[in-house]
């Protein structure tokens, strides 16, 4: 067996380097949040509800909170006696506050907080026209409501010195241009807030991570698109979304989300704080400059 020098007559083996090495590596194999109990807000629908699903299949317990009480009700009943709805709007704090101490009254703690409720916007898209009444409402839900999910979970999680928050931004907050104002300021902002909240929670042990999608139709997506384009049938406004990608072969669906946000809340992200995980196919990474080719160019 080798043996590795060190100064001072200190030595070790490849074995117990290998070890040391290997020591805290995931074993976990499709069970990763076995035991934890998750809140997620707009969990009724899209991202929020593929994620719910993907946490139950993972041995979490979660708590689905959502403004739409049918929908959300149904959600849950369909995962089981591992989920529970309660209704919850974000823009209102008693709510927010309300859904922390529903999770851990049904299911005795809280160890992920999702904050992933949020709405798009209809609004012009020159600065000069900015509808402020609009903006301070899609805020109240995008900005305010994720900070009411923080600060209630946080308000748990300290005590037990453990958690794990995220939070849903977006690529229009990581590069100008692909929203209108309104919508690109409140993902921004998100953006900012996982970092300065991080900052204070790491001294608890409690990490803070967002999402930034790419494009996905859920409804948010597909109510946007059908007021863009009024009488175009459903399939075709699910074609036009999936063509502004960059990532040939690929879509961007709610299940990539879910799937970056089980990581981000499982052990396999244990030190991964104050992140904002980008998942875009690569979009925001690049631009092409798009040269003629040498035969289009006259000399
Ligand atoms: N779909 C996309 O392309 C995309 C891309 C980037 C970011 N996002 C973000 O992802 C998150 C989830 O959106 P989605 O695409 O799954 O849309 P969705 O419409 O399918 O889901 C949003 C959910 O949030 C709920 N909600 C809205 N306002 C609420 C409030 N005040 N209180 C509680 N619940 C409320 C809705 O009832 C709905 O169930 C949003 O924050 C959105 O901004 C979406």
């Amino acid at each position: 067996m080798f043996k590795f020098g060190f100064s001072k007559g200190v030595s070790i083996s490849r074995t117990s380097l290998a070890e040391i090495f290997t020591k805290g590596f995931s074993t976990q194999h499709g069970r990763k949040l076995e035991g934890k109990v998750a809140l997620i807000t707009g969990a009724a629908s899209g991202i929020g509800k593929a994620t719910a699903t993907k946490f139950v299949n993972n041995g979490a317990k979660v708590v689905i909170a959502d403004m739409q009480r049918q929908l959300g009700q149904d959600t849950a009943k369909e995962l089981g006696s591992n989920a529970a709805f309660i209704a919850c709007d974000v823009t209102k704090e008693s709510d927010i506050s309300n859904a922390v101490d529903f999770a851990i009254s049904k299911f005795n703690q809280l160890d992920i907080m999702y904050n992933n409720a949020g709405v798009a916007c209809n609004s012009p898209s020159s600065i000069v026209d900015l509808d402020l009444a609009l903006f301070d409402r899609v805020m109240s839900i995008n900005v305010r409501g994720v900070m009411a999910g923080i600060k209630h979970a946080s308000r748990v999680m300290i005590p037990r010195r453990t958690g794990s928050i995220l939070c849903t931004a977006s690529v229009t907050g990581v590069i100008g241009g692909l929203s209108q104002h309104t919508y690109a300021v409140s993902k921004a902002t998100v953006i900012g807030i996982v970092k300065t909240v991080a900052s204070e929670l790491r001294k608890y042990g409690i990490r803070v991570n967002c999402i930034s999608p790419f494009a996905i139709p859920t409804p948010l997506v597909m109510e946007e698109m059908s007021r863009l384009y009024p009488g175009v049938d459903a399939q075709r406004l699910v074609e036009i979304v999936h063509n502004t990608g960059t990532l040939e072969g690929e879509n961007c669906e709610a299940i990539d989300i879910a799937n970056a946000a089980l990581y981000l809340a499982s052990e396999d992200a244990k030190y991964v704080n104050g992140h904002n995980l980008v998942v875009d196919g690569g979009f925001t990474s690049f631009k092409s400059l798009e040269f003629p080719a040498p035969d289009q160019v006259v000399c």
